[in-house]
């Protein structure tokens, strides 16, 4: 690598809400099917604020940062489809390409990338995800490089914010709306305007939804972009949302419904409650309606609110639920069963997903981005880190 240097800028997390740039080992091929990409774009997520909130048991010292794109710069020998210089998007799921849920088209549950054996699925950067580094860091170690790298086209630094959003949310946002079964034609109500609620608004749109209703708190900027997309903005702290969504659907409630808000799911006046979303979709939700989950629960929560949620259990209206018919699909987005079609669709100009960026910073003002996307800050909707600048 340029200069040779044995170490390299990252942003470490050094316990709950503190995170630093330091320098760490400079990322080298280790296993002849690596590679190492120089990051040119790197985002802050939502994954990641659980991990900065210290809800998670993430280990101090670890690299985060799961949504990347950058130029490979290295390649092992065993590399035969990606090239040094080609621009890449990394999907933040870890994958090896072979296993058994590999080749059935499961790369969220890889069951070789994560070495602990009763867990399957790995990322860069996450809690319980394996001990792979993060890229909110100048270089970015990518194992099973020809599987894991998506080559961008010639636009890849022109759309470099656009391309960004295709190795997490753009792609778990669709995600989200293919496990609710959304289709021309459908309504569909979102609870959460973070970005990843913005990208299943966004996707429900360019699937030819009638009507898509976005549900979060008094939050103008967020409730504010769903609107510039056409999407129905429904603040829950003036009224019930499931009244609202009832109301804009006839009194029956919406074809289809999206859960990106997650287990720290609170009410407006932020006490926890990680069964008010699902429970609200459940009511909001039409007989017979799907449901995709991609807000991020666990299966043990040691800081949640009550005791319940500390085992992980959410206490669900499964009657409810069962009563209606519905159907819920849940987990980590499966990030390259989409890429390749989203990468297509921003590069044909179809589609645009970098409209939820706020704010694009150095490396160095990481720690800041940090803390004002983890405030949920009036205008920090989503920030991309830019290391190479
Ligand atoms: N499944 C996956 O593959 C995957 C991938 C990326 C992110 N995620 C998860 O998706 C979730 C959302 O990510 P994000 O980046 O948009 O995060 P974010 O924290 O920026 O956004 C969450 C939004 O939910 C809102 N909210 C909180 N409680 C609410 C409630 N009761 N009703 C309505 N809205 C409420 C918040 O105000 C906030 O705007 C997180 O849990 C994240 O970990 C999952
Ligand atoms: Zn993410
Ligand atoms: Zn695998």
């Amino acid at each position: 690598m340029e200069g040779g240097a044995d170490t390299v800028k990252a942003l470490v997390y050094n316990g709950p809400r503190d995170v630093a740039v330091s320098e760490v080992a400079e990322p080298r091929i280790e296993r002849p099917a690596d590679a190492v990409v120089q990051i040119i774009r790197t985002n802050i997520c939502g994954s990641d604020l659980h991990m900065y909130e210290g809800r998670t048991d993430i280990e101090p010292g670890r690299v985060l940062g799961h949504e990347n794109m950058g130029r490979v710069v290295e390649v092992g020998q065993a590399v035969e489809q990606v090239k040094v210089g080609d621009m890449v998007c990394l999907p933040f799921n870890i994958a090896c390409g072979h296993c058994q849920n590999c080749e059935r088209g499961h790369t969220n549950y890889c069951m070789v990338a994560n070495p602990d054996p009763r867990v399957a699925g790995a990322a860069y950067g996450f809690a319980g995800m394996g001990p792979w580094n993060g890229g909110q860091a100048e270089y970015l170690l990518v194992p099973w490089a020809d599987f894991n790298c998506l080559r961008l086209p010639d636009d890849a630094v022109e759309k470099q914010n656009d391309y960004v959003m295709v190795a997490d949310i753009f792609p778990t946002g669709y995600h989200a709306t293919e496990m609710a079964g959304v289709g021309p034609g459908d309504s569909v109500v979102i609870y959460g305007a973070g970005p990843v609620g913005l990208m299943a608004a966004y996707s429900s749109i360019l699937k030819s939804a009638s009507k898509v209703m976005v549900v979060d708190h008094s939050h103008p900027d967020r409730l504010g972009l769903a609107e510039k997309i056409g999407a129905i903005p429904i603040d829950d702290s003036t009224s019930s949302p499931v009244d609202q969504v009832l109301e804009q659907t006839g009194g029956v409630g919406a074809d289809c419904g999206c859960e990106c808000v997650g287990y720290q799911a609170h009410d407006p006046q932020g006490r926890e409650h990680p069964n008010e979303t699902l429970n609200e979709l459940v009511r909001s939700v039409r007989f017979t309606g799907s449901i995709g989950t991609v807000g991020v629960y666990v299966p043990a929560d040691p800081r949640g609110p009550d005791e319940l949620a500390r085992q992980g259990e959410v206490a669900f209206d499964f009657g409810l639920f069962w009563t209606k018919g519905q159907r819920m699909g849940t987990g980590q987005c499966p990030v390259k069963a989409y890429n390749r079609h989203l990468r297509d669709l921003i590069h044909l100009g179809k589609a645009k997903p970098s409209f939820i960026v706020s704010h694009e910073l150095p490396l160095t003002d990481a720690p800041a981005g940090y803390q004002h996307f983890d405030a949920r800050d009036n205008g920090w909707t989503k920030v991309v880190l830019a290391p190479a600048a």
